[in-house]
């Protein structure tokens, strides 16, 4: 019997073969634009300036930003520097030596979005802060490396947390990543903690981001007043990746690799 083409009984659709071709041309680009802003980030450049790079960039592409518009957010990406976890709101703010940020970009391709952020440093950048980075991305590709059919969604997120508390380090539970596919946030959650064998199981044909943020000091997270920007309640720094993915019949594959390899702040 073909399952494809279905929704399961949690919601989240089940693609088909040929709809991986999108999801990896929409990756693509989104990870290419995140290549690409690799030289414009150093100390005076405001995350405005970055942002207006990143929207020319996607709209040059013939691509469309998935961001602007959606519920009343304006911009390209969201830059979120230091303790901000998420969602950062690009302005006239400037980047400074030894910050850290998360460039998150959202590209639509003829209809499939690619969804994926990554870390950058400003100059250098203090040991402790490197090694927040460093987790951070490892804490994902452990996420990835538990996706294949059968495990469960709490398998990933168990892989994710233990990691990174083995590291004391924390994993932020107030955001977390989400179906994907022809729209922006699908079901289902997907949670960077929890326990194995718990929540929905994987299926070939699944597409979802998986987007772990890790603080160096306590989980907890606050929205601040333009409802957009969540930063550590701490102040404590907060690193954050985040790839597209889909489930394939023996794995996962990452539709938003950077071709570049250069997803590594400190390999340049
Ligand atoms: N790209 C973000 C995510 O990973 C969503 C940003 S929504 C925005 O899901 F409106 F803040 F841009
Ligand atoms: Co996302
Ligand atoms: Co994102």
């Amino acid at each position: 019997m073909d399952t494809r083409g279905r929704v399961t009984k949690d919601g989240i659709r089940i693609y088909e073969d040929a709809d991986f071709d999108g999801m990896h041309k929409a990756g693509r680009l989104a990870a290419e634009t995140l290549d690409r802003i690799i030289p414009f980030i150093v100390p005076g450049v405001t995350t405005g300036e970055i942002d207006k790079r990143v929207e020319d960039m996607v709209t040059e592409a013939g691509a469309t930003s998935a961001t602007i518009g959606y519920k009343g957010y304006r911009h390209a990406t969201c830059i979120s520097i230091n303790h901000v976890v998420c969602h950062g709101i690009p302005s006239d703010k400037r980047l400074h030596e030894g910050d850290i940020l998360n460039i998150d970009v959202t590209v639509i391709v003829d209809g499939w979005f690619g969804d994926t952020s990554r870390m950058y440093a400003v100059g250098k950048i203090s040991r402790k802060a490197e090694r927040l980075v460093e987790i951070t991305h490892e804490a994902l590709m452990r996420g990835i490396e538990a996706v294949k059919p059968g495990n469960t969604f709490g398998d990933i997120g168990h892989a994710i947390q233990t990691f990174v508390e083995k590291n004391r380090m924390s994993v932020v539970r107030d955001f977390c990543g989400h179906g994907l596919g022809q729209v922006f946030h699908a079901p289902p959650n997907v949670l960077h903690y929890g326990r194995p064998g718990k929540g929905a199981v994987l299926e070939e044909g699944m597409f979802f981001t998986i987007e772990p943020m890790v603080n160096l000091g306590r989980p907890e997270t606050k929205v601040l007043a333009d409802d957009w920007t969540a930063v550590t309640r701490d102040k404590s720094l907060s690193a954050q990746f985040e790839h597209s993915i889909g489930v394939t019949a023996t794995g996962a594959e990452i539709f938003t690799l950077s071709p570049a390899g250069k997803f590594h702040p400190t390999w340049g």
